[in-house]
């Protein structure tokens, strides 16, 4: 079939010799993640200490800005921090659960480094409740409804969960939410640059992730947006100069908060990692997260119909518009499946109760997908696994 979105493969080395199919973890490379960095390099080797006025020292916005646009919100509201794991910290650094409203509402299912974060704070007074999978697929909307109450601060939730693919349905979430004057922040990882949204219209309070996956941005670039009103009444404790109000004053003491996005950083930037994922924010945008999800729609059913064809069962929804970009296979071993696959440059990983997970993206071809489908099961049926049983698992 004309797939157009297929021209774009040229610009991803790996996919000349590789079946990539691991983008719900670590989307591929762009080809010009390397002119950046080198641009980097030379401006440090030859602009020196001028190369913060040039450009680093608004990176964390100016970036932030890139993938604002995937995102659909303002401009000026999204900054860059490292990770997930920060993001979460900061934002919880903002709130006094001594309070009547103290409670956090989140899923069993969110990725685990969230959790982390948000129950150390019940050593600061967070009352913190993880609402329950009841099928290990997803969460029922309206379980999670019931848990948000008028007692409710924040409700840190994936849009996308990491493990099956479930899409949560964010609108209902952030309706209830705000019905009782709580806040939602999506974890957005597993949706930005493969399911389309917008932070505006859905009017979410904070959304932030990373550009690991879909967004083919590589480590150290994970971005926090914040609904501007909201923002300039958000005090973080993990705060640190370059929140500050006038940042050259030097000023000694408590923190005079900056009124503008960069009210949400902290200290220096990791200007190399964001050099690095700029050429992938440049082209998810370019592409069109539309037109990638309407190939991830076609190109998913068509893995998880292959792969129930070929006698697999799945915990991933077989409802289109409930699932993102990944289909789960249950297979046994399937660390050493895993293993197997990669030896022959089929790369695709495996998480604990779901089994494999496998992505597509827009420059997958079908024949790749099939190409996998049918290595599964060789794999399985001969037992080609066994071979790799001892190995340590390294993602
Ligand atoms: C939904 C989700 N959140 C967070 C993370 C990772 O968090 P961090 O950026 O802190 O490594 C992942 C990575 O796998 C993820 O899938």
């Amino acid at each position: 079939m004309n797939d157009p979105l297929l021209r774009w493969r040229e610009e991803f080395p790996i996919l000349a010799n590789t079946n990539y199919l691991v983008n719900h973890s670590l989307g591929a490379m762009p080809r010009k993640v390397r002119e950046r960095l080198a641009e980097y390099a030379e401006m440090w080797a030859t602009r020196g200490i001028r190369s913060w006025a040039e450009g680093w020292w608004s990176s964390p916005v100016d970036t932030g800005n890139l993938v604002g646009k995937i995102l659909d919100a303002p401009e000026n509201s999204v900054v860059m921090h490292q990770n997930v794991s920060v993001i979460q910290g900061l934002v919880a650094s903002c709130f006094d659960f001594m309070t009547p409203r103290n409670k956090i509402v989140y899923t069993d299912m969110n990725f685990p480094t969230v959790m982390y974060v948000w129950e150390a704070q019940r050593r600061r007074g967070a009352k913190v409740v993880s609402v329950p999978s009841r099928d290990g697929v997803g969460v029922e909307t309206q379980d999670l409804l019931d848990a948000i109450d008028e007692r409710t601060l924040l409700v840190p939730i994936s849009h996308v969960l990491f493990q099956t693919g479930f899409k949560q349905d964010l609108e209902a979430v952030i309706a209830k939410a705000h019905s009782v004057g709580a806040l939602v922040m999506a974890d957005c990882y597993q949706s930005t640059g493969t399911v389309p949204f917008s932070v505006r219209e859905l009017g979410v309070d904070m959304a932030c992730g990373g550009s690991v996956k879909w967004l083919c941005g590589g480590p150290g670039a994970g971005y926090l947006y914040v609904n501007p009103e909201l923002r300039d009444t958000l005090e973080p404790a993990l705060t640190g100069w370059m929140a500050h109000a006038e940042p050259f004053a030097f000023e000694p003491g408590s923190q005079r908060y900056a009124d503008d996005a960069t009210r949400m950083l902290h200290g220096s930037p990791a200007v190399p990692a964001l050099y690095a994922a700029q050429s992938g924010y440049e082209i998810i945008a370019e592409v069109g997260v539309k037109a990638i999800r309407e190939k991830s729609e076609r190109q998913t059913t068509r893995f998880l119909e292959g792969a129930l064809e070929r006698g697999f069962t799945s915990k991933s929804p077989t409802d289109v518009s409930k699932r993102g970009g990944t289909i789960t296979v249950q297979v046994e071993h399937a660390p050493a499946v895993v293993k197997a696959l990669a030896a022959r440059d089929i790369l695709i990983d495996c998480r604990p109760d779901v089994g494999l997970r496998v992505s597509p993206h827009f420059y997958t071809s079908d024949d790749e997908l099939d190409a996998c489908l049918d290595a599964i099961k060789e794999i399985r049926d001969e037992a080609l696994w066994k071979p790799f049983a001892e190995q340590a698992s390294v993602y």
